[in-house]
C-alpha cells in the first residue's frame, strides 16, 4: 500500500505519516516546505517530493499510489492575502482531488471546525456553516465542492475531516499559530504566569493529534463518502488547560488575564457533535485533555 500525504512536513501531516508507516504503508510526502519543517521528517522513511500542490507536474513524478491524505494548506488564519489563501486552499485542493478522481483512489482531506464560525454548539456537520474568515471559507467551499461530487457515478471514497482544536507533538514550527496548550506550556515552563483572555472560561474542543492521526488514517481506508467532525465532543476551558499543565509541571502558577483584542471575531465556544464520526468510522477520541497534556509533555516536551 502506497499513500501520498500532502503537507506531510507539517504538524498533523507528519503525525499521519508516522501512523501510516507503523501500519506498514509506504508513504510519499508532498510538501513545498513553505511552513512545515524538515525536522518533522527526520524519524520517518517516507519519500519526499518538494513541490507545490498547485503544480500539474507533480503527477508525472508520482509512482502508482493507492490513496491520498491531503493536509497541505495555508494554516495561518490571519493571512491577509485572500487571493493566496483561496488559491492554495481551494484551487490546490481541487488539483489534488482531481488526481484522486482520475485514478479512482480514496481521498481523505483536512477541513476545519472554522467552517462553523460562532454557530450554536454542539456543531453538527449539516448545519450552522458560517465561516468568519477567508481561511474558513476556503475549507467550507471545498467541502461544498466535494459534496457536489458524491452523487456522480464512479466517484471514489472521499472523506472530509473537520478538525477542531488540535494539539500535540510536531507543532512547534507553527509559532503563534500553534495550540493554546503549547503556548501556555512555553510560558509556564519558563516560570511565567500563563496569559489568557479574560477570564479563561472560553471553551474549545481540544483534540490530541495522536487521536486525529489515527482517525485520519482510519478514514482513508473506510471506503465512505462523508464529511465528519473530528473532536472529542467535550469542550474544555483555558483554565482547565492551565490546571492540567500545572499538574504535570508540578507548579502552581495562576493565570494573568487580559482583554481579548479579537473579541468581535473570536470563537468563544466550540464543541463537536461526534455522533456522525462514531456512526461512520466506529471510532472516537481516546485522549481526555488531561491524558493528552500528560502524554504530550512527558513523552515529547520535557
Ligand atoms: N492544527 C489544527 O488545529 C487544525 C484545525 C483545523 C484544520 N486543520 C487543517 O489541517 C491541515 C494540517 O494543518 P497543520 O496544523 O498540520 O498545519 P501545518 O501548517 O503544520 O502544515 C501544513 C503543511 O502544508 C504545507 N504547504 C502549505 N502550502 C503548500 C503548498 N502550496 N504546496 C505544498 N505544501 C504546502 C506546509 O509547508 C506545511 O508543511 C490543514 O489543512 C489545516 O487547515 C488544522
Amino acid at each position: 500500500m502506497r499513500v501520498l500525504v500532502t503537507g506531510g512536513a507539517g504538524f498533523i501531516g507528519s503525525n499521519v505519516v508516522k501512523i501510516l508507516e507503523a501500519k506498514g504503508a509506504k508513504v510519499i510526502v508532498l510538501d513545498n516546505f513553505s511552513h512545515g519543517s524538515y525536522k518533522n521528517l527526520m524519524d520517518v522513511k517516507a519519500e519526499v517530493i518538494c513541490e507545490d500542490i498547485l503544480s500539474e507536474d507533480i503527477f508525472k513524478k508520482l509512482p502508482k499510489i493507492d490513496g491520498i491524505i491531503h493536509e497541505a494548506a495555508i494554516t495561518d488564519t490571519t493571512l491577509i492575502d485572500n487571493t493566496k489563501m483561496m488559491t492554495v486552499n481551494y484551487n490546490g485542493s481541487k488539483n489534488i482531488l482531481n488526481f484522486a478522481l482520475k485514478k479512482k483512489i480514496p481521498f481523505t482531506y483536512a477541513s476545519s471546525a472554522g467552517v462553523y464560525g460562532e454557530s450554536n454548539p454542539p456543531m453538527r456537520e449539516d448545519k450552522g456553516l458560517i465561516p468568519h474568515n477567508t481561511y474558513a471559507y476556503s475549507k467550507y467551499i471545498f467541502d461544498c465542492h466535494v459534496q457536489s461530487l458524491w452523487a456522480k457515478k464512479g466517484t471514489p471514497s472521499i472523506v472530509g475531516l473537520r478538525y477542531f482544536n488540535v494539539y500535540g507533538p510536531r507543532e512547534y514550527h507553527k509559532g503563534l499559530a500553534a495550540s493554546m496548550i503549547y503556548q501556555l506550556f512555553l510560558q509556564m515552563k519558563s516560570g511565567k504566569r500563563p496569559r489568557v483572555f479574560k477570564y479563561g472560561e472560553q471553551k474549545r474542543d481540544f483534540i490530541y493529534v495522536k487521536d486525529v492521526a489515527n482517525i485520519t488514517v482510519k478514514a482513508l481506508f473506510s471506503r465512505k463518502k462523508a464529511i465528519l467532525n473530528v473532536g472529542t465532543g467535550i469542550p474544555r476551558s483555558f483554565n482547565d488547560i492551565i490546571a492540567g499543565l500545572n499538574k504535570v509541571l508540578k507548579k502552581n502558577l495562576t493565570p494573568a488575564y487580559f482583554n481579548n483584542p479579537y473579541a468581535d471575531k473570536y470563537q468563544n465556544f466550540t464543541q463537536a457533535d461526534t455522533k456522525l464520526l462514531k456512526k461512520t468510522l466506529n471510532t472516537k477520541a481516546k485522549y481526555t485533555l488531561e491524558k493528552g497534556i500528560s502524554d504530550y509533555l512527558q513523552k515529547h516536551l520535557l
